[in-house]
């Protein structure tokens, strides 16, 4: 049973504060949703857990049973147990999803035998996400089309088996059908493995498939508001701008002070 907390969490993006004080804690096996208006950050704290170069943390911390992942860089905290699947995955001409797979198993501690019959397993997981194998021979991603690569990235979850993943938006570009393979298929990963997820999405549509145990709801950087998988459907049926003149928030960051210009006249 591993736990990963997320404490009192703050980053800025250039100089602008975008996480004000995030409280996030999401054990093994349990499923979160974290869900969102555009902008308000969600893509953000999934950077910020990655630890995507140009995302500055200001306060709080992010740990894996006590370990301090924003002292490690990206691939450590990979090794620690942490995935991020992306809202917007890149293309990576000339390395098949085997190659990627093979270098980031390898690079963990794993028992001997462990990436035996690795192609196989690949092979095998496409065919179970109705993934067509010839995307297998392609480069990662490499036009792709949106719920291809969504795919994609469910096959890695899959096969690395971390402790803990970050989802985010998943969902955005899956039909119906695939929403629910992929939704199933993360769900039977938290059961089996004891997978910890934290899913970011806009819809409750996600979330009729992979049942939530806890939804949290952000809002400008903050999170407002916690509860049960009911709070997805009310996020639905209200939306977030009544969420927020209900709770008394602001429903987006605000902008950042304007820039000052170097040739402007300085008033003097
Ligand atoms: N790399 C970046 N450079 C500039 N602004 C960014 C960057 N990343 C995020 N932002 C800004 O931070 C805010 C939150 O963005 P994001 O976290 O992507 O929102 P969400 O995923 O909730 O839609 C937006 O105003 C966005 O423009
Ligand atoms: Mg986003």
């Amino acid at each position: 049973m591993s736990r990963l907390a997320i404490l009192g969490l703050a980053a800025r993006v250039r100089r602008q504060e975008i996480l004000r004080g995030v409280d996030l804690e999401v054990g093994s096996g349990e499923v979160h949703a974290l869900m969102g208006p555009n902008g308000s950050g969600k893509s953000t704290l999934a950077h910020v857990l990655a630890g995507r170069p140009g995302y500055e943390v200001t306060a709080g911390s992010v740990t894996v049973d006590g370990v301090d992942l924003l002292e490690l860089p990206t691939w450590r905290r990979a090794q620690a147990g942490l995935l991020l699947t992306h809202q917007y995955p890149v293309e990576v001409p000339g390395v098949r999803l085997v190659d990627l797979l093979e270098a980031a198993l390898a690079a963990r501690e794993l028992p001997a035998g462990a990436l035996d019959r690795l192609g196989e397993r690949v092979a095998a997981e496409a065919e179970r996400l109705g993934m067509p194998a010839e995307l297998l021979a392609r480069g990662v991603n490499v036009e792709f089309s949106g719920g291809e690569q969504k795919r994609a990235e469910t096959l890695q979850l899959a096969v690395l088996a971390p402790a803990f993943a970050v989802l985010d938006e998943i969902d955005s570009g899956l039909d119906v059908d695939a929403l629910r393979t992929v939704g199933a298929r993360i769900g039977a990963l938290v059961a089996e493995t004891g997978l910890g997820v934290l899913a970011i999405t806009h819809y409750a549509r996600l979330l009729s498939v992979l049942r939530p145990d806890r939804v949290h709801v952000l809002l400008a950087g903050r999170v407002v508001r916690s509860g049960g998988p009911e709070l997805a459907d009310e996020v639905e049926r209200i939306g977030y701008e009544r969420l927020a003149a209900e709770l008394g928030v602001e429903l987006a960051v605000p902008p950042p002070p304007p820039e000052r210009d170097p040739f402007a006249d300085p008033g003097f």
